[in-house]
């Protein structure tokens, strides 16, 4: 999934997850850019930005995550999933070069019975999702030669996941909650970054014209509780901190924002058209959990 030798991806935000995940994966062809010289709210850093470090492609995997505190911060929310991305697109277009932006399967209310495809009707239950999605509409306003890459459920060793939580509650408590009905497929950041630079190296190559919609996400679907569960048991494997998982259902847990109960991603377009297939997430939790165990000193 390398690049050919040459080619300049300029990944946005820099200790993110994603960010991360890509600088590792792109060693070598991948420039980070982040605050304090980045900011989603400043139009025209993104610009000089873009100028400073002549990309060949864009990849924008910063944003407003927090989902429930956009509930309470939806202004600010705003700005980053919506404005800076336009900002983005904008400035993409104006030096010529293409642009993939990063989503989420919340743009959708997860009431379908089966995963989502990418033309599904989004309809999205909480502020993060709603910005997001008007987010994805203000690329596509913005620039043609764009990709919207919608992921879901993403964890590794860097910045802040599901499994650092499990892990880190693990160390203080003997029994944790989590729910038992939000279904969804649970994707590795190093492995969702080399489909992100396969594809931006496909929006490289001369002819490339399946610009539009995507989705991206790891191989096999779970519920949060199993997934804590199979944290805990790859974390005993390794003498790591283990709590017992009691599954709750979303109506008797209630968070400042909404989440789907079917976070499912339809992968099959992307299959199609850029011949990527991300592995089973649990391939990924044998290698993120015992990092993490190091790192968090449970081991
Ligand atoms: N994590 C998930 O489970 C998940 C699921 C679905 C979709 N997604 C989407 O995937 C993308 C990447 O997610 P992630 O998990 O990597 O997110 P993350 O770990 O929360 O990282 C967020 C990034 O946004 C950057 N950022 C925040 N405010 C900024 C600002 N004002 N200006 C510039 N950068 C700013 C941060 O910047 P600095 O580097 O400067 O600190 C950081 O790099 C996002 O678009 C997210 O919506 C994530």
């Amino acid at each position: 999934m390398d690049s050919p030798a040459g080619r300049k991806v300029l990944v946005i935000g820099r200790t993110g997850q994603v960010a991360q995940a890509l600088g590792h994966a792109g060693a070598g062809m991948v420039v980070n850019a982040g605050r304090p010289e980045l900011d989603l709210r400043d139009a025209d850093s993104l610009s000089r930005a873009i100028d400073r470090y002549a990309p060949d492609v864009v990849i924008n995997t910063a944003g407003f995550t927090k989902v429930d505190q956009a509930e309470s911060e939806a202004a600010e929310a705003e700005y980053l999933n919506v404005d800076g991305p336009r900002a983005l697109a904008m400035a993409c277009g104006r030096v010529g070069i293409p642009f993939i932006h990063m989503s989420t399967d919340c743009v959708f209310d997860g009431t379908l019975a089966r995963p989502y495809r990418p033309d599904d009707v989004a309809n999205p239950l909480s502020t993060y999702g709603r910005t997001k999605w008007c987010g994805e509409q203000a690329v596509a306003e913005s620039l043609d030669r764009h990709l919207i890459v919608r992921v879901s459920w993403v964890f590794s060793q860097y910045a802040e996941n599901f499994v650092r939580t499990m892990l880190r509650l693990a160390r203080t408590r003997e029994r944790v909650t989590v729910v038992s009905d939000q279904v969804g497929f649970p994707t590795h950041a190093p492995a969702l970054a080399g489909g992100l630079l396969a594809m931006a190296d496909a929006v490289c190559m001369d002819g490339f014209s399946d610009w539009g919609t995507y989705h991206l996400a790891g191989r096999a679907e779970t519920d949060r509780a199993s997934m804590a569960r199979h944290i805990f048991a790859v974390s005993a494997v390794h003498g790591g901190a283990c709590a017992l998982v009691d599954g709750v259902l979303t109506a008797n847990y209630p968070t400042p924002a909404p989440r789907p109960l079917n976070s499912r991603l339809d992968t099959a377009l992307t299959a199609d058209v850029f011949g990527i297939v991300l592995p089973h997430w649990e391939t990924g939790m044998t290698q993120a959990v015992p990092i993490l165990l190091n790192e968090l000193g449970t081991a």
